[in-house]
């Protein structure tokens, strides 16, 4: 891992691992950040890096073949690690297309670079013998394997079954990088992460929106009766368990990440209201996100037996550095959630 491709490096988990990667491995020699600057791109996540000689910007789209082509003649990398994508669930549902065209063939585009630059043969189909030191890293999420019941966790084998557009795209990209593997010898792990919660992360996920609006005496939608379900882990972990997958994952396999941090979305919100001093009246149960999944929750003993992997942060000491963040930091929040996206919330909260 010395000359990485990171993709969607300027969103939240993107330039979290940035940081971190440059951080703690100092014998990397080069890391490109290839990134559209869609809105949930933002340099300013960027800014602790942007003197590092080791870090390149590359601003451009996944799905342009000739570009990406040009970057890896450019800068020969022997890692990709994969983050770009559309990443939010309710975006999917009134824009499909988009999920489709950017999560599935930008990672087909990606995975055809490697394979030309790091001229894996086909015939590499029943000999297993694969690139030397190279490896391609898909970050993938838990909701591929669609909702579960109130018993029962996510394993590595729990059978694909997507419910929205915005996982159905995340499991056809990772049914194309498992058909690289196989046809081509393609050297890729897989790893399905549950909710991450954090500094960076837009503002239209569940977390820094509450957070948002407790902060502003705005109302804070909770979608139905808000006891779904979700297993939060501090993107600080994911970023940490991306590591060791490069590090010390099998080719070939799929790893969950997660850290047994099941919560109901009720019960976020009421922490949040509780930290900032604000009254539960401002809680306003709003229509239910269609196809809504109720329950994610990883089984972690593949990643934490086999490798070696295991969360640091406590979700109270995670909660409070990152309402710390948010209140610290609200000229980011300001220059994110400015143009667009108030368009955005407009259309999508006005119903509620
Ligand atoms: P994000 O929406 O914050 O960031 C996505 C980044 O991708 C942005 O910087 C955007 O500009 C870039 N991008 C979008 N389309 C692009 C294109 N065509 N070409 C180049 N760049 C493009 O997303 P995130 O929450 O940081 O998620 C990152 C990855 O992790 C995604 O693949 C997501 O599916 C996965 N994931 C997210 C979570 C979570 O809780 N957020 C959990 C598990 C897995
Ligand atoms: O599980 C991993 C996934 O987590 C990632 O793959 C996705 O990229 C990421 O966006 C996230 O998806 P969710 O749909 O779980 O996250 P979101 O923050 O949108 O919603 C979390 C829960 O909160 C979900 O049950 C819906 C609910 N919710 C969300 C919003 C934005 C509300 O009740 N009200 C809201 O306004």
């Amino acid at each position: 891992m010395k000359r990485i491709l990171v993709t969607g490096g300027a969103g939240f988990i993107g330039s979290n691992f940035v940081q971190y990667i440059l951080k703690e491995k100092q014998d990397i020699e080069l890391l490109v950040n290839l990134d559209l600057l869609t809105y949930a791109g933002n340099l300013e996540n960027l800014l602790p890096v942007q003197d590092d000689k080791r870090y390149v910007f590359a601003h451009g789209d996944i799905r342009d073949r000739a570009f990406v082509n040009e970057l890896f003649d450019k800068y020969d990398f022997d890692t990709v690690v994969h983050f770009a994508a559309e990443s939010h669930v309710d975006r999917s549902i009134v824009e499909p297309e988009l999920f489709l065209t950017t999560n599935i063939i930008g990672t087909q585009t990606l995975l055809d670079a490697a394979k030309s630059h790091w001229k894996l043969d086909p015939d590499n189909k029943y000999s297993r013998e694969y690139a030397e030191g190279v490896k391609y890293l898909q970050v993938s999420t838990d909701e591929v394997y669609g909702a579960l019941g109130k018993e029962g966790m996510f394993t590595e084998t729990t059978p694909i079954s997507p419910n929205s557009p915005y996982s159905a795209s995340k499991a056809s990209a990772d049914m194309v990088v498992r058909a690289y593997h196989v046809t081509y010898g393609m050297p890729v792990n897989i790893t399905r992460c549950s909710n991450n919660y954090g500094p960076y992360q837009f503002p239209e996920k569940l977390i820094p929106l509450m957070l948002h609006n407790a902060k502003e005496d705005k109302s804070l939608p909770v979608y139905g009766d808000g006891m779904q379900i979700r297993d939060w882990l501090h993107v600080h972990d994911h970023c940490a368990a991306i590591r060791t997958v490069l590090e010390k994952g099998v080719v070939g396999e799929v790893y969950n990440i997660g850290g047994n941090n099941e919560r109901a979305n009720i019960e976020i919100v009421s922490l949040i209201l509780d930290v900032l001093g604000k009254p539960t009246s401002l809680i306003k149960h709003v229509q239910d996100r269609p196809g809504h999944d109720r329950r994610y929750a990883i089984d972690n003993t593949k990643i934490t037996t086999q490798l070696g992997w295991a969360p640091e942060y406590t979700f109270k000491r995670g909660m409070q550095e990152t309402i710390e963040w948010y209140l610290e930091n609200t000229q980011w929040v300001e220059h994110v959630i400015s143009g667009d996206y108030l368009d955005y919330y407009a259309k999508m909260y006005s119903e509620g």
